[in-house]
């Protein structure tokens, strides 16, 4: 477990690049621009929806941030409680919600072993760059699991920098074309500048949608299922701030969100599991 060297924010926890990442708490504000929902917060709720057990379920939300989903689950009437390392979204998350939550990592759950119906893992994938600390993670998921609860675990698709640097115009960026190389290469996603460049993001593993089904199955998982989150209407920002194109936009996710040829056109996937 990598905890030696990780910030003092987290007790230790997160990489200090990554808790630097969300220290000015934009985290609480990132899928609200404007006040309104992006595409990824829509599509994840409605996967969360459609995968999840019914309310009043238990679901524990690890790496919850500022209670982004716990929110509106809680308000859907499931039992939330939210786990994260960073003091600063715990407390964010008291303030938003009507749930619990803790400081605490994905890899070491305070939680008893069979004790919830669902868990939440949206972040701790992507923030986990060694292979053994998302074991321990998906170990810990599957520990708290009662038998036939089910996961639901985030990542971001390896194609992500590459797509997005396209759309943007950064390829041409000598700095950001190695961060896009590396990631394609192995999944290692590093912003050397992230003081001058934050919209590059942190340190995280960019995962292929097979790669993130072959690391749920070998913990134990079954039922493994990936979905695309977003679908290839994920660039287009503009137009979903209109929203007479919502429906043209999520027709298309929905159409191809488990079609292997086109599902790493999605920025994050989804993979959703059953504890045996
Ligand atoms: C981008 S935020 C996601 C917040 C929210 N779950 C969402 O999907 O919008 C990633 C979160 O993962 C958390 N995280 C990173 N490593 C973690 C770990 N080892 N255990 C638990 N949470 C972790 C971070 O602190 C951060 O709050």
């Amino acid at each position: 477990m990598a905890a030696a060297g990780g910030s003092r924010d987290s007790g230790g926890v997160l990489d200090p690049s990554i808790a630097d990442h969300y220290r000015s708490g934009y985290e609480r504000s990132r899928l609200f621009p404007g006040g309104r929902p992006t595409l990824e917060f829509v599509r994840s709720l409605e996967l969360l929806g459609r995968l999840l057990p019914a309310p009043p379920a238990r679901v524990l939300d690890v790496g919850g941030g500022p209670g982004t989903y716990a929110v509106p689950l809680a308000e859907g009437g499931y039992q939330v409680h939210l786990v994260d390392p960073l003091p600063l979204h715990v407390r964010q998350a008291e303030e938003a919600g009507s749930f619990t939550a803790s400081v605490g990592d994905a890899r070491r759950l305070d939680q008893d072993g069979e004790s919830q119906d669902a868990v939440v893992l949206f972040g701790p994938l992507y923030h986990l760059t060694s292979a053994d600390d998302r074991r321990l993670a998906l170990a810990e998921a599957h520990r708290v699991l009662r038998p036939g609860g089910r996961l639901m675990a985030m990542a971001i698709s390896r194609c992500a920098s590459m797509l997005d640097g396209l759309y943007r115009d950064w390829l041409d960026d000598p700095v950001f074309r190695a961060i896009v190389d590396r990631d394609l290469a192995e999944g290692q996603h590093r912003n050397p500048d992230p003081a001058g460049r934050p919209e590059f993001f942190t340190t995280a593993y960019f995962h292929t949608a097979a790669g993130l089904a072959g690391e749920v199955g070998r913990s134990g998982f079954s039922d493994v299922e990936v979905y695309g989150v977003e679908g290839p209407g994920w660039p287009l920002s503009r137009e979903w701030a209109d929203s007479r194109r919502h429906e043209q936009i999520l027709f298309a996710a929905r159409a191809v969100e488990t079609d292997p040829s086109v599902i790493g056109f999605s920025h994050h996937f989804i993979a959703a599991a059953t504890r045996g």
